[in-house]
C-alpha cells in the first residue's frame, strides 16, 4: 500500500458560473449603503476560469485572457486578487500565488463575473495552499468580498435576502434556455442603484420600496416545475427602469427579442446584459439571429441554466485555449 501524502500541486484551476437574477426585487436603502434584496438567482452555463499557481511569498500576481480581458483591472481592485488576500489573511500565512484568469462572463455586465472571479480564486487558492477552510467559512469570506459571491460559489437556483447574500436553495428542474445580448458599454452596479434611489425619491412616499420585498410564488413554482412559459411571464427586475435610464438603447434590444419570440425579456442584475427566455435551443437560436442583426448588441450567446457553482477542474479537463 503506498502511504506516501501526495505531492502538493503547483497549480490548480477552479470554474464559476455567471448568473441571471430572474427575481430582482430591491428593497429600502439600509443604513450602511446597500438595498434590502429579495432576488432569486439562476447560474447559467457561461464560466470563467480562474488556475492558480504557488508564487514567491507574499506575492499576487494577475493575468487576464478572453472575452472583455483588457478591461479588467490587474491591481489590488480586481475582485479574484482581493479574494486571495482575504483567503491568506483568514489563514495567517504569506503564500504567494499566480492567478490566470479566463473570461466568458462579460465584465461590468450585470452578471456577477468578477463575483464568479473571486469564488474560483478562493476555491482554487484553499486547494493549492491546502488551507482547508470549512464550507461556512469560504461563504462567510465570500460574503466580505461582494453581495453576488456567496451565490458564485452555490450555483444552480437560490433566493437571495440580505443584501443578497443570504441564500437558500430553489429547486430548479431544467434546462432554461437563454440568449445573453451583450452591450458595446459597460454600466457600473453602484450608478445602477444610485439612479434607481434618484428615480424612486420623485415619486410619492407610498409607491417607495418596501423594506423587504417578498419573493413571487407564481415564479418560484414555475422554477420548481420547469415552465418556462409561467417563468417567462414572472421574470422581473426592479433595476431594469434605472439600467434602462442610464442606457437608453437598451429598449430597443428588449423588443427585439420580445418580437423574435422570446418568452420573457430581461435585463440581467444591473445590466446592461439583456436575458432572453426561449422555450427550446431552436427558439434560442431564433432570438440569437435577430438580436445579432441589431447594432446596439455587441455579441450575443446563447446558454443554458442552471448550472453547477464554483467547482474545481480536474487536471485532465482544463481548457487549453483561452479562445471563447
Ligand atoms: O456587494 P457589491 O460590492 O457587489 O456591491 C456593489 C455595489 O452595488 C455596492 O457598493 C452598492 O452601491 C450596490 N449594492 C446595493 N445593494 C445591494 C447590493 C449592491 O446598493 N444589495
Amino acid at each position: 500500500m503506498n502511504t506516501a501524502t501526495p505531492p502538493t500541486p503547483r497549480s490548480v484551476t477552479a470554474t464559476a458560473p455567471g448568473k441571471i437574477n430572474v427575481q430582482l426585487s430591491v428593497g429600502a436603502r439600509r443604513p450602511d449603503g446597500y438595498h434590502a434584496l429579495t432576488t432569486v438567482f439562476l447560474a447559467v452555463a457561461l464560466h470563467d476560469t480562474v488556475t492558480a499557481t504557488l508564487a514567491a511569498p507574499g506575492r499576487t500576481a494577475v493575468t487576464v485572457i478572453g472575452t472583455d480581458a483588457q478591461r479588467v483591472p490587474t491591481d489590488a481592485t480586481n475582485l479574484a486578487v482581493r479574494a486571495a488576500q482575504l483567503l491568506r489573511e483568514h489563514h495567517g500565512t504569506d503564500a504567494g500565488v499566480a492567478l490566470h484568469i479566463t473570461k466568458r462572463i462579460p465584465v461590468a455586465g450585470g452578471m456577477a463575473g468578477g463575483s464568479a472571479d473571486a469564488a474560483a480564486t478562493l476555491l482554487a487558492c484553499d486547494a493549492l495552499w491546502n488551507t482547508r477552510t470549512p464550507p461556512a467559512q469560504l461563504h462567510a469570506l465570500a460574503s466580505e468580498l461582494g453581495s453576488d459571491v456567496p451565490f458564485a460559489l452555490l450555483g444552480h437556483a437560490a433566493l437571495g435576502q440580505g443584501r443578497g447574500e443570504i441564500l437558500a436553495d430553489l429547486p430548479v428542474i431544467g434546462p432554461l434556455h437563454w440568449v445573453l445580448a451583450f452591450a458595446h458599454s459597460e454600466l457600473a452596479t453602484p450608478a445602477v442603484y444610485a439612479e434607481h434611489d434618484r428615480l424612486h425619491a420623485l415619486r410619492p412616499t407610498d409607491a417607495r420600496p418596501r423594506p423587504q420585498p417578498p419573493a413571487d410564488p407564481a415564479l418560484l413554482a414555475a422554477l420548481k416545475t420547469g415552465d418556462a412559459t409561467a417563468l417567462g411571464a414572472a421574470l422581473v427586475n426592479d433595476l431594469q427602469t434605472a439600467a434602462l435610464s442610464l442606457h437608453p438603447a437598451l429598449a430597443a434590444t428588449l423588443r427585439i427579442g420580445a418580437a423574435a419570440g422570446a418568452l420573457g425579456s430581461i435585463v440581467s442584475g444591473s445590466g446592461p446584459t439583456c436575458a432572453f427566455l426561449t422555450t427550446d435551443t431552436r427558439a434560442a437560436q431564433s432570438v440569437a439571429r435577430a438580436l445579432a442583426a441589431s447594432r446596439a448588441v455587441r455579441r450575443v450567446r446563447t446558454v443554458d441554466g442552471p448550472a453547477q457553482g464554483a467547482h474545481l477542474v480536474p487536471p485532465r479537463t482544463r481548457p487549453t485555449s483561452g479562445r471563447t
